[in-house]
């Protein structure tokens, strides 16, 4: 399927950085536009190195605005979405739920609309890709996987409001034959991750020597992904995905919370030439996470099997590949902790 103008919304957040970049420098004959409002998440210099490139522009929009939102579907005539952008911080969705429900659930739904006005009378080669996120099948026990017919049962309010976009795109799908993929991906890490989610807010504390406030027990278990390793797999769905279907996405990399916690102080004390064991002692077991989900696990089977994507990157090559960019990236960590985020580090971290 051949898509000339790609919306790409919230690319200027984590993953969105990695797909606007992958796109951009892999189909130099489409246009890639950015939508971003630039949230405390969203952080144009993640783009600094393809900010020139002659296919890439940038739309500093709100996806709640419908007006503004509606025009830009006239004006440019998408015929491809990407929508990423959201409020992704569960922490910040327990303090703050309306804010992921304005977004989340607003934002999905304006775009969706403006998608359905431009395009309704034609759906030809045209495609709406939804990016959600596994945490809206709920939890785990000790053992089984998430699969793509799993019941949705989400836990926290950002879940909840993921799930609830996640059903209206399926919605226009079955009301207004709107082409339509979602996938659901585990929990990615990587360069230019937002320094509050748990690995990159880790690596920022042990350089700081700063204590790591583990959340219960640690016995939480996460699949992790290297973030390149989803854009890739974005790509295969967007161009090859089977219309109105869904897409899990998993690293097949299970870590309990502490065991990665201690994998990453291990790397973390040889890079920075600490004695062993040094970065462990800063490990420090907080108040839970409420409604904590035990586990997540992806069956990525599906996409291996009809699109022949798999992961591509280890854990430990990713971890060190990720830690060296934090390393060598550390101007970038120093802008994004200062301001707002200085206060919600000290506002969140001191209350547990
Ligand atoms: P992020 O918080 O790093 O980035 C979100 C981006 O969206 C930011 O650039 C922000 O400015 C933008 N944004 C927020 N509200 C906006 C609005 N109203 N209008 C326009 N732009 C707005 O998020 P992320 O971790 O990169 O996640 C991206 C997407 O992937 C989300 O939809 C998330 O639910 C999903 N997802 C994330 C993960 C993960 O592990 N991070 C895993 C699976 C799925
Ligand atoms: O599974 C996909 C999801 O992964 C995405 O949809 C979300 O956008 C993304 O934020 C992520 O959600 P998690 O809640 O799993 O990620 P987070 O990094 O916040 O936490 C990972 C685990 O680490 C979780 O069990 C909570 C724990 N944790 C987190 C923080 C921030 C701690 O123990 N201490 C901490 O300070």
């Amino acid at each position: 399927m051949f898509k000339k103008k790609i919306l790409i919304t919230g690319g200027a957040g984590f993953i969105g950085s990695h797909v606007i970049r992958h796109f951009v420098k892999k189909y130099s004959n489409y246009e890639i536009y950015n939508l971003d409002i630039l949230t405390y998440a969203g952080n144009l210099e993640n783009l600094k190195d393809i900010e020139d490139y002659p296919n890439y522009n940038l739309l500093l929009e709100d996806i709640t605005n419908e007006d503004r939102i509606q025009d830009l579907f006239t004006e440019y005539e998408f015929d491809g979405v990407i929508h990423l952008a959201a409020e992704s911080h569960v922490d910040r969705s327990i303090k703050n739920p309306l804010a992921f429900a304005k977004t989340n659930i607003l934002g999905t739904l304006n775009l969706l609309n403006s998608f359905k006005n431009r395009w309704s009378d034609n759906w030809k080669d045209k495609r709406f890709y939804h990016i959600s996120t596994d945490e809206v099948y709920g939890t785990l026990g000790e053992t089984g996987l998430f699969t793509e017919e799993t019941p949705y049962s989400p836990n926290s309010p950002y879940s909840a409001s993921k799930a609830s976009s996640d059903h209206f795109v399926r919605s226009y799908g079955e009301t207004y034959g709107m082409p339509f993929v979602i996938s659901n991906c585990s929990n990615n890490y990587g360069p230019n991750h937002f320094p509050e989610k748990l690995i990159p807010l880790f690596i920022n504390n042990i350089i700081e020597n700063k204590d790591l406030p583990v959340y219960g027990d640690g016995n939480y278990t996460r699949d992790w992904l290297y973030v390149k390793d989803h854009a890739r797999a974005i790509d295969k769905i967007f161009h090859e995905g089977e219309n109105m279907k869904t897409y899990n996405i998993g690293g097949f990399n299970e870590w309990k919370n502490i065991d990665l916690v201690k994998l990453l102080c291990r790397l973390m004390d040889n890079k920075l030439g600490r004695s062993k064991g040094e970065s462990e002692k800063l490990i420090t077991f907080v108040k839970d996470r409420p409604g904590h989900d035990l586990r997540y696990a992806i069956d990525a089977t599906k996409i291996k099997e009809e699109l022949g994507w798999e992961p591509s990157v280890s854990f430990e090559e990713g971890l060190s590949l990720t830690i060296d960019w934090y390393l060598e990236n550390e101007e970038w960590l120093i802008n994004v902790t200062s301001g707002e985020y200085k206060n919600y580090y000290q506002d969140f971290y001191s209350n547990r």
